[in-house]
């Protein structure tokens, strides 16, 4: 049984200094959602996702964790395996704070594929700077490793067993509208779990959140987290 099953997005890293896709200045209000995330886009015109892809990638090679993510960290080395977290981001802050127990269902900035072949890249040992690489193995078009609009995240099935046995399932800054992540707290409540949400802004989906804590990621979770180690020792 897992204590404490968490799942993160963007509001997470928007201290670390990364745009969150739906606020104001947010970043699909500058990249459409439709050509920058989505396989139609890919196709319709690649060099263009790639250099928005590269930019992020490049990006999150300079940002560092923040206390809300370094607060998740210390719960995982608090709880050990009564302890999961799921996140949306692409930009591998929480793998940089040192959380191993971690599904990252929405892709990682640092990798990409071939579309045909489906053999997997490291960011690093592509040529950033030129056209739009290819694969070494059969030529096709390489893509970055992200989950776009109308393709299924990863881990589901993990996930949806987590949900199903877990105490407490928090989410920590999302918006709540993307699905199937959005769900997750329906699943976790139906299933007899603690719901509770920390967040900038109320969620899409605070009618299935038990407690709400309004605000910022870096701001609550350090002491959340420090009080839920107290009770767990007390
Ligand atoms: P959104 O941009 O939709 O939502 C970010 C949420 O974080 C908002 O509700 C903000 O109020 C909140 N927020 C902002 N700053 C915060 C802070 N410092 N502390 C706490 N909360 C804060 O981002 P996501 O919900 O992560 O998918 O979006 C989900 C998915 O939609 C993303 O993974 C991405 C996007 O399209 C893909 O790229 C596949
Ligand atoms: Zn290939």
């Amino acid at each position: 049984m897992i204590k404490y099953l968490v799942l993160t997005g963007a509001g997470i890293s928007a201290e670390s200094g990364i745009r969150t896709f739906r606020d104001t200045g947010g970043l699909w209000e500058e990249y459409p959602v439709e050509l920058v995330a989505s396989p139609e886009g890919f196709a319709a015109d690649p060099k263009f996702v790639w250099d928005f892809y590269i930019k992020r990638f490049k990006q999150s090679l300079e940002v560092e964790p923040n206390p809300g993510h370094i607060a998740l960290k210390r719960l995982e080395d608090a709880l050990g395996d009564k302890f999961h977290l799921i996140t949306q981001n692409v930009d591998g802050i929480h793998r940089k704070a040192g959380s191993k127990r971690l599904l990252e269902m929405h892709g990682r900035l640092d990798q990409c594929y071939c579309i045909s072949c489906h053999r997997q890249y490291n960011m690093n040992e592509i040529d950033l700077a030129g056209d739009v690489p290819i694969c070494t193995a059969c030529g096709s078009l390489l893509r970055p490793n992200i989950v776009w609009f109308g393709e299924v995240p990863y881990y589901l099935y993990e996930i949806e067993e987590m949900l199903k046995n877990c105490e407490v399932f928090m989410i920590v800054g999302t918006s709540g509208s993307v699905y199937p992540a959005a769900g997750f707290v329906m699943t976790a409540k139906l299933f007899g779990a603690r719901t509770v949400a920390i967040n900038l802004e109320k969620p899409d989906n605070l009618s299935f959140i038990d407690e709400f804590y309004q605000g910022r990621a870096g701001e609550i979770l350090p002491s959340f987290v420090e009080k839920i180690i107290g009770d767990s020792n007390g």
